[in-house]
Order: C-alpha cells, then sequence, then structure tokens
C-alpha cells in the first residue's frame, strides 16, 4: 500500500484548503422533491463531515408545497436516516447534521409568479446582511426538464443572476439537458439569453464517480497507456451500462424517453470521451471540454444496421420474477419503448479511425455493471506451435465503474508444466485494497466544483449540442420505423440476441455481463 509522505500530506491540505468554497447561499428549486432528499441533503451533509463548506453558508428551500421551515427540516432529517450512505449502517453524524439543519431555510413559491422571484431577492437580501455581505448565490434547478427555461428567465428578470462586485451567481440544471437536437440547442438559446456560459453546470451525474473522473488520472499521469491508446494497438472498446433495475416507477417518463435518450448521448457518450479524448492541454474546464466537443463531432453518423434496440419481456432478475416492460405502471401495452440499446460507433479522427466502440445499455439485464474494456491487438504471429494466434487469449483492459471500482488487464501467461501452454489471467486492481471508500452519493464532487467555480465536470452548451447531434440520425430513423419484435429480450438475460449478432457481424464478441470482474473468455 503507498503511503504520502508528512510533506506531501501537507502539501494536499495547502492545496485544499486553498480551494475551500467562499461564503455562498444556496438555493434549492425542488426543495420538496426526490432529488434533494435522496442526493442533494446527503452530499452536503457529507461535504459537512469532510469539511468542505464555508463557515458562511446558508440554504434556501424553495418549492410550491406549503409547508414551515420547522416541518421541512424534520422531513429531511427522516430522510436522511434512509439516504446518507455515511458507512451503511452507520448513525447519522448529529452534529454535521444539525451545523447543515441550522442554515436551511424553506421558502414557499410558484415557479411562474414573478413575485416569488422578487420574495426571493429579498430573502437572499437578508441572508447577505446576516453573512457579513455574502452574495454569493448557487441556485439548484432539482426541478422537471420543463421548467428549467422559466426558472432562470424569472431569476435574471428579477436581476438575481446578476454577479457584480466579485460575487459570483452560478445554476446548476439537472438531466435531461433537451431531448433531442433542437431541443437542446433551443434550451440553451433561451439560457444563454439571461445567464453567461461560465454561469451554468449542467450535471452529468456519471461524472460525479470518482472511478470516471479517475479514467483522465490514468491514461494522462501514467505513461505505460498513451502510446498503446491508438488504431495501431487496440481492436475495439467495447463500454457496458448494465442496470438490473427495471423502470419502476418512471413508466411516464421512460415512455417519452427510452435507452437510447436516457442513456447515451450523456451518461455513455461522458465514458466514451473519457476513454477516447485527445489529451487536453491543461485540466482547465474548457480545455478538456473542447476535446470532448470535438471527440463527438468526430463520430461517424450511427447507421441504423449498427444499432440494436430491445425491450425486457418477463424473466427472472437476480432470483425474483420481475413483470415484462409492457405490463410496468404508466406504460402501454403495446409500447414501443426501447429499455436496450447497443451500438457500434466509429469515430473519424487519426487515432481512432477503423476501431469500433460498442456501446450498450439497458433495463433489467442480469447483472449491475458499468464498466469499459478496451481490447487490444492480438500477436501478430504464432510463435508457439499448437496455440494459433486467435486462440491466445486477447488482452483487455477493464476499467471497473460500478461496482467494485477497479481496474483488470488480462494477459497470457504460461501454464506450470513441461509443455507450452498458454492460458489467460488476470493483473487486478481493486480501489478498495489500496483507499478508504469515502462517505459519498457522487453529488459531493459536483456540489463542491460549482462552488469553487470549476466548470470541467460540467457539460459545456456546444458538448451537449454535439453529444445530442451524434444520435439525432438514429433518433428520427427509429421513430419512422417503430420496432415490431418488442419484448425481444428475458428481464435477467444479457439483451436481444441481435445485439449479439452486431458483434458476430465483426468477428467479435461482448464480454459477460457479469457484477463480479474476472472476464475469463468472451460469450462465444
Ligand atoms: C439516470 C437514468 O440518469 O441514470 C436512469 O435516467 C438510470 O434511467 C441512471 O437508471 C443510472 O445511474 P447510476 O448512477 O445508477 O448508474
Amino acid at each position: 500500500m503507498t503511503t504520502i509522505s508528512a510533506d506531501a500530506a501537507a502539501t494536499v491540505a495547502r492545496c485544499l484548503s486553498a480551494r475551500r468554497p467562499s461564503p455562498a447561499t444556496m438555493t434549492i428549486f425542488g426543495a420538496g422533491g426526490d432529488l434533494t432528499k435522496r442526493l442533494i441533503m446527503p452530499a452536503l451533509y457529507n461535504l459537512v463531515r469532510a469539511d468542505r463548506l464555508p463557515d458562511e453558508f446558508a440554504i434556501i428551500g424553495f418549492d410550491h408545497n406549503d409547508q414551515t421551515t420547522d416541518a421541512w427540516r424534520q422531513n429531511l432529517t427522516k430522510t436522511m436516516h434512509t439516504f446518507a450512505r455515511a458507512g451503511k449502517g452507520e448513525a447519522i453524524d448529529e452534529q454535521a447534521w444539525s451545523w447543515l439543519v441550522g442554515r436551511m431555510q424553506y421558502m414557499r413559491g410558484d415557479f411562474n409568479q414573478p413575485e416569488t422571484f422578487t420574495q426571493l431577492g429579498k430573502l437572499l437580501a437578508d441572508q447577505q446582511k446576516r453573512q457579513n455581505g455574502t452574495a454569493n448565490v448557487l441556485f439548484y434547478l432539482a426541478v422537471a426538464d420543463r421548467f428549467f427555461g422559466p426558472v432562470i428567465e424569472q431569476l435574471g428578470r428579477a436581476g438575481l443572476t446578476r454577479q457584480s462586485d466579485g460575487a459570483w451567481r452560478r445554476v446548476i440544471v439537472e438531466k435531461p439537458f433537451g431531448h433531442d437536437f433542437a431541443s437542446a440547442e433551443a434550451l440553451n438559446a433561451q439560457i444563454l439569453k439571461v445567464l453567461s456560459e461560465d454561469q451554468i453546470y449542467r450535471i452529468d451525474h456519471f461524472l460525479g464517480k470518482e472511478t470516471v473522473q479517475n479514467i483522465l488520472v490514468l491514461r494522462f499521469a501514467n505513461g505505460i497507456f498513451e502510446p498503446l491508446w491508438n488504431r495501431d494497438h487496440v481492436d475495439h472498446v467495447q463500454i457496458t451500462a448494465a442496470e438490473t433495475v427495471g423502470v419502476e416507477a418512471r413508466g411516464r417518463f421512460y415512455e417519452q424517453t427510452g435507452a437510447l435518450r436516457d442513456m447515451v448521448p450523456n451518461h455513455l457518450f461522458q465514458l466514451l470521451a473519457m476513454i477516447a479524448m485527445e489529451p487536453p492541454i491543461s485540466f482547465d474546464a474548457d480545455a478538456v471540454r473542447a476535446k470532448k466537443t470535438e471527440l463527438f463531432q468526430a463520430l461517424h453518423p450511427i447507421s441504423p444496421d449498427d444499432a440494436v434496440r430491445g425491450q425486457y419481456g418477463a424473466g427472472v432478475v437476480l432470483g425474483q420474477k420481475v413483470q415484462g416492460y409492457r405490463q410496468e405502471p404508466n406504460v402501454a401495452q403495446d409500447s414501443t419503448t426501447e429499455t436496450y440499446v447497443a451500438l457500434k460507433l466509429g469515430i473519424d479522427n487519426w487515432r481512432w479511425a477503423g476501431v469500433p466502440f460498442y456501446l450498450r445499455t439497458g433495463k433489467h439485464l442480469s447483472a449491475r455493471t458499468t464498466e469499459i474494456a478496451v481490447q487490444f491487438r492480438q500477436a501478430p504471429y504464432a510463435l508457439f506451435r499448437d496455440t494459433p494466434v486467435e486462440r491466445l487469449p486477447a488482452n483487455i483492459l477493464t476499467l471497473r465503474i460500478q461496482p467494485d471500482e477497479g481496474l483488470s488487464l488480462s494477459f497470457s501467461a504460461k501454464r506450470p508444466g513441461p509443455e507450452i501452454e498458454i492460458d489467460g489471467v488476470d493483473m487486478d486492481f481493486a480501489y478498495r485494497d489500496y483507499f478508504a471508500p469515502l462517505a459519498s452519493v457522487g453529488y459531493e464532487t459536483l456540489i463542491y466544483d460549482c462552488l469553487i467555480g470549476d466548470a470541467t465536470l460540467f457539460q459545456r452548451a456546444d458538448t451537449v449540442e454535439a453529444a445530442w447531434c451524434a444520435v439525432q440520425g438514429l433518433l428520427d430513423a427509429w421513430a419512422r420505423t417503430p420496432a415490431t419484435d418488442f419484448p425481444n429480450y428475458a428481464a435477467g438475460s444479457a439483451g436481444p440476441e441481435a445485439a449479439d449478432r452486431l458483434l458476430a457481424r465483426d468477428k467479435r464478441a461482448w464480454l459477460p455481463i457479469r457484477a463480479d470482474h474476472t472476464h475469463g473468455k468472451p460469450s462465444a
């Protein structure tokens, strides 16, 4: 296990304290909603415990429900016990939670009423007086996407987004950012009338995952990978985000969305960008985001022949019988919404031309796992008698995003004995073996980064638009020709057979979908 010296520890401490957020007030729109109780509050609580919030910090919870500050605090105190994974089963740290609760104030209002925003302005001004003049405000839009534009417009009209005397005003916008290219472009245009790009923090929660952030460190802080990271050495890449959950209670939303919109231009593309983008000239937000945008712009238009859609029927997931998608609440009995998608993508640039990137994601699959597998080319010729090159196990570098975060490299080794017999083995690194787990719900870094003004992990307008643009042709093609073979995979399986054919066509195979990480051989 690696330890850091006292000097290094002091340097880290210095850097962190230098990056302590300045005093601020956070205003949460949707204070009574699910996101607030499941993720935002637990993330703030974890930030308090990690001593990452400024002393002068306040929260204004804003929603349309009539409730008092006391009632809001009490409700959240109840839900905190469920959602703050302060080390599973661990009791809440009462001191940290009361620190936060004491700074929380509730305000009822209607997102469509201008008076509400005037009133919010007064509240913020009072807060500013109480906090020795702190005028920094983070507005968090934890509301349904139809409110993003209207709320920002109201904030603008009330003068609440104006930055003056060094004070900042920032807005966090949740997913989904548009439902296609045109709506994303229109939403950007609408909010950019009020805010400048550097005030907007568009969230993709996959970027809050430690292991996703670590991809860039793996690639650019180590000398050994980058020389191999190109078409000369990489055969293909597989990106998988498999879920065991079904659509749950989200039928109404999901019917309009489907797996392609829900997961691909956002979460899966973020993984794709991390793995395939060119090295940025620095880790400044704009340098990183420019490289991501370039990558999305280099994506070859996706042909429907390179895409597979699926919908789950009844089946057994993790030992439990589950119903088909069409039987879920608020789902049409003849729904043609896809709950699974697999794609073959090509990147038209010098590094990746000709290297396929296979992406797949689906609900109610056999295991929950998100991972990226970079499969390297085979050795050029068979040096070993009786072991043809195509039978040598492939070298695969697997980045496990969740669960069981880590990395493994599979390669060939000689089986002990007088004969030269070759077998595939794994070299494995698991985060948990080296680092103590941090209490995290995945939003801590995102909120903290917004407070310190680091937008690296957030989406820029052009990045979001380039991502939608890359899938727009396929969205249109699928809308023109609804699927006729749904349901086409059983819940609890690895997805539709057509997805296997997509790779078999190229003489390749998906790696098995498994929650544990030893891959062994591809599923033939
Ligand atoms: C959300 C999607 O953005 O991401 C969900 O809307 C999906 O459908 C979820 O289940 C996956 O996120 P995670 O962090 O659970 O892998």
